[in-house]
């Protein structure tokens, strides 16, 4: 009887599982099986050091025209390689990534009729794996438009889950903890401060999806080179733990419309047993985008600015020139903020402390009806308010060595911002500017198309090649969210595309765990200006009436200029009010934007983050250390300084009786001499953090400073 049992199954399993490819990581920890089985059905699984991590997950598509399903194939041939490389970002967290990989790619045909052949193909990391799907140039298939791709991540078990709600309009969700099986994008997850959202499905999140299984290893789920491809939600079942792939629509409900040759993004998987690995593993996304195509990447500045723009979210001044606050619950009426007065005061102080840039928001006419109309003139982004004078602050700026920084607020009208962008980037290029922040609030023109769509993927792609003509770099906000594109479009600088710090000036905001979560998803796929640096935490000196807080401490928003990483940052707050705290600004106007290397020393995802990064082109390093709503002890050893050498450490940390909501402004300066056996022990605060700046000590400080311990 056992034997006919064995003899059974034997039968059963070959018929199912016909054929299977194996590749291994460079490293051996990864293994990723594809099989084709004999009912044609294509599917792969992922092991990490022996552990499976993705079970049997099917992969396909539906066509709607032609009207065909893309899930039964047979084989017509296998090809792999093998590749190991290094390349030089033009910025970046690391002066050198190397991209090692193993590759995989079945070339298929489906069965039945028209006969299409589809090839996927499997990068194996030792970081993790893509997967990407091919449409060659063939004669039954040309111009044909997806209904959906149908990938699963058929994952092991109720992981516990970082996620927000799957929408097609908006990131900026704060970030829900639960397991899989606990994902309620429907019940209170909806953010009632966002204006253009598009929630469909309550079982639905998006990516990058961070997790993290009972046996302590973390999977990292999304996606790399968007490109002319609709943006991937994740919809999770809830009885075995399967997440499928839903392509965000647009406005007829295809997903994509698409001519051969055509590729996917890819699918990325990042995993391992380390937190710390996951953040550092991000280089994969960026191996997985093909080359810069900027010859001369010269004009683009990695840099720190300063702005009229906290002065707008805290309501103490508006971008409307005729006063008030639109579209908020203010009622007092304020005054205009980009003035030519007010801006070279900004200029002033730029130029005083070393930044190169000034934003300037609220400059251009339009601003008194641009919102939540989804009304398509809105702003022509060459048209000055009258107070503000564009020709001689270009001069004042260029006498004091700073730039102003452009804002193309589009207010979700796409088409009318393509009509303008030609003669936007000009007179930008005639005004001295080389750098512009655009903006995408509210519903997408044209209408029924959505911010994560393939039309708005082709627009922000459009946008960043538009302005690299121009030699002008570009940070969209609202844009969807980054896939390593940077390494393509390197002036595409840095996106939003996720709850920055400016729902902690008028709304719920966000949580003391909010930073320790980004790096683990948004920031996975690319920098994001998420605008750190206030030092006025409690918000209502503008005004008694304000509860609004920045959920931080004073120390923790240093750390956020090491730990959420950008080649351009914000020094967000007034000027007067850096003025008040000039020993903790000192940080701010220290720290560097661009990296030699980066060492993640210690993170778990809603807890904490440790990381080091070192200067580009300079001996010295920085730390950022935070943590969530408990305080905790983070030690954070130096052994990645030369050895044998004395270098000073200026520690700016949380004081003792610091605590986010209690005192949050409550900071300690400490000076030591520190070298690379020491380790530093930094406690934080609820809702704190501590920031580091190290570099080679000096003579004189050797005697004066003593040695940490
Ligand atoms: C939302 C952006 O995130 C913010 O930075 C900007 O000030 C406003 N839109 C107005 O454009
Ligand atoms: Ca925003």
């Amino acid at each position: 009887m056992k034997r006919i049992l064995i003899l059974l199954l034997t039968l059963l399993t070959c018929k199912v599982y016909a054929q299977t490819s194996n590749v291994q990581s460079p490293d051996g920890n990864i293994t990723l099986t594809a099989t084709l089985a004999t009912d044609g059905t294509v599917s792969y699984e992922l092991k990490y050091k022996n552990n499976e991590v993705i079970e049997r997950s099917t992969l396909g598509f539906t066509l709607t025209e032609p009207k065909l399903t893309l899930n039964r194939f047979t084989l017509a041939g296998i090809d792999s390689s093998a590749h190991n490389q290094s390349w030089k970002p033009v910025w970046g967290e690391y002066s050198t990534i190397r991209d090692q990989h193993k590759q995989l790619r079945l070339r298929l045909k489906n069965k039945g009729e028209p006969n299409i052949q589809t090839n996927i193909i499997f990068r194996v990391f030792n970081e993790g794996v893509g997967i990407r799907y091919e449409f060659p140039d063939q004669e039954k298939l040309d111009h044909f438009v997806l209904g959906d791709e149908n990938t699963e991540f058929n994952l092991t078990g109720d992981h516990k889950t970082f996620w927000i709600p799957g929408d097609y309009d908006t990131n900026e969700y704060k970030y829900n903890t639960t397991k899989l099986s606990e994902v309620d994008a429907g019940s209170g997850a909806m953010s009632q401060e966002i204006h253009a959202k598009t929630f469909f499905d309550k079982n639905a999140v998006q990516t990058p999806l961070m997790m993290k299984t009972s046996s302590g290893i973390y999977i990292n789920i999304h996606e790399a080179a968007l490109v002319n491809y609709p943006a991937m939600n994740l919809v999770v079942d809830k009885k075995s733990f399967t997440l499928t792939s839903h392509l965000v629509p647009d406005a007829v409900g295809n997903k994509a419309y698409l001519q051969t040759p055509a590729k996917t993004p890819w699918r990325t998987i990042i995993v391992s047993d380390r937190a710390t690995e996951i953040i550092a593993a991000n280089r994969m996304i960026l191996n997985l985008n093909e080359p810069s195509i900027i010859k001369d990447p010269s004009f683009i500045t990695p840099q720190k600015y300063v702005g009229i723009w906290w002065e707008m979210h805290v309501g103490k001044s508006s971008w409307d020139y005729a006063g008030g606050q639109v579209g908020s619950q203010q009622k007092s009426r304020v005054p205009h903020g980009a003035t030519t007065a007010n801006t070279k005061r900004y200029i002033d102080f730029a130029a005083k402390h070393g930044f190169k840039g000034v934003l300037v928001e609220g400059w251009n006419t339009g601003w008194e009806d641009w919102f939540g109309k989804w009304k398509e003139d809105v702003f022509d982004f060459v048209t000055p308010y009258p107070d503000y004078h564009v020709k001689e602050l270009s001069r004042y700026g260029a006498s004091k060595g700073v730039k102003i920084i452009m804002h193309h607020e589009t207010s979700g009208a796409v088409t009318n911002y393509e009509r303008w962008m030609d003669t936007a980037y000009k007179f930008m290029r005639n005004h001295g500017m080389n750098a512009v922040k655009s903006g995408y609030v509210g519903r997408i023109i044209p209408r029924g198309e959505h911010h994560d769509g393939q039309w708005m993927v082709r627009h922000y792609e459009r946008v960043a090649q538009k302005t690299g003509t121009y030699r002008i770099s570009v940070n969209m906000h609202e844009s969807v969210r980054l896939t390593g594109l940077h390494r393509t479009y390197p002036n595409w600088i840095a996106s939003e595309a996720a709850r920055g710090n400016e729902f902690n000036a008028w709304s719920v905001g966000n949580p003391p765990e909010h930073e320790t979560i980004l790096p683990f998803t948004r920031l996975m796929g690319g920098p994001m200006d998420y605008t750190p640096g206030i030092f006025q935490i409690k918000l209502n000196v503008y005004d008694a009436a304000k509860k609004e807080q920045v959920h931080t401490t004073l120390a923790k928003q240093l750390a956020l200029y090491i730990t959420m990483y950008s080649p351009i940052q914000m020094a967000a707050d007034l000027p007067e009010n850096y003025e008040k705290h000039m020993d903790a600004f000192q940080f701010i106007k220290d720290v560097s934007v661009d990296w030699d290397d980066t060492k993640v020393l210690a993170a778990e995802p809603g807890d904490y983050l440790v990381i080091a990064r070192k200067a580009k082109g300079k001996p010295s390093w920085f730390i950022g250390a935070i943590t969530d709503e408990q305080k905790r002890t983070s030690s954070a050893s130096l052994s990645f300084l030369d050895k044998g050498k004395d270098y000073v450490a200026i520690i700016y940390g949380d004081a003792a009786d610091a605590h986010w909501e209690k005192n949050p402004q409550s900071y300690s300066f400490n000076k030591f001499i520190v070298n690379s056996t020491m380790t530093l022990k930094l406690a934080m605060a609820e809702g704190g953090g501590a920031a580091i700046s190290i570099r080679p000590a000096t003579a004189n400080e050797m005697k004066a400073l003593k040695k940490y311990q």
